[in-house]
């Protein structure tokens, strides 16, 4: 008898990776901003030295190719969980050869976490925050064992403002770097009104965060 399907809504599907290859670069507000800050907090003694990356989620590969080309000693290796990410992530950074390799994954799933090389970067953008409060916990108690001695960890990602009022200006914000126009005040009333009580309206907070190892 077949077993029911433990997750037949997995929160992101592969008709949301062709979206987000399609559009990303519109609805995220400065792509290029975020990609660059997260490569540029590797230390820059990598410049000459070789050294391993693990780039979470990598989708399309933006970020494996930002830190292939700033620190040329590097490999890196881009895990998703979608087969359109990876099959695009792989043919764009053919030319990199055996520094880049994908690896089908899955964020929540534990094996991943005790097979890879110990890695002196590991990266993330916009998707840890698939995750709920616990598996984010755990998934961060695993990544720090999974570091290098010096190795470092840095994410950006949205995250939810603390606050109703927090939430309107983020999403002011975010109404205003997608289309260059500042919010009016009539639709900062209107977010502030969406967002009382449900507190649901999706932001885009980047969220930066390094911790060496030592
Ligand atoms: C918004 S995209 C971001 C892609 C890339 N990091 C970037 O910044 O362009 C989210 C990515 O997370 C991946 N993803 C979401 N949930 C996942 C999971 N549970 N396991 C593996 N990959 C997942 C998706 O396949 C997708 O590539």
């Amino acid at each position: 008898m077949q077993q029911p399907d433990p997750n037949p809504h997995p929160a992101w599907q592969e008709a949301d990776s062709q979206i987000f290859l399609d559009y990303g670069s519109y609805f995220v507000p400065d792509r290029e901003q975020q990609i660059e800050t997260l490569s540029m907090l590797i230390p820059p003694h990598f410049d000459t030295q070789p050294f391993t990356a693990l780039d979470l989620c990598c989708g399309a590969g933006l970020l494996s190719k930002a830190i292939l080309d700033r620190f040329t000693h590097s490999h890196v290796y881009g895990l998703d969980g979608s087969q359109t990410m990876l099959d695009q992530a792989r043919s764009a950074l053919a030319a990199y050869g055996d520094r880049f390799r994908t690896v089908h994954f899955d964020l929540t799933a534990q094996e991943w976490r005790h097979t890879l090389p110990p890695a002196q970067a590991i990266v993330s953008s916009l998707a840890i925050h698939h995750l709920d409060d616990e598996q984010k916990q755990h998934l961060f108690r695993d990544l720090f064992a999974m570091l290098a001695p010096g190795g470092m960890l840095a994410i950006a990602d949205v995250i939810a403002p603390a606050s109703a009022q927090g939430t309107v200006v983020a999403a002011a914000a975010w109404v205003g770097q997608c289309s260059g126009v500042r919010a009016t005040s009539m639709e900062r009333q209107m977010l502030l009104r969406l967002s009382n009580g449900s507190g649901g309206i999706c932001t885009a907070t980047p969220m930066m965060a390094t911790s060496p190892r030592a």
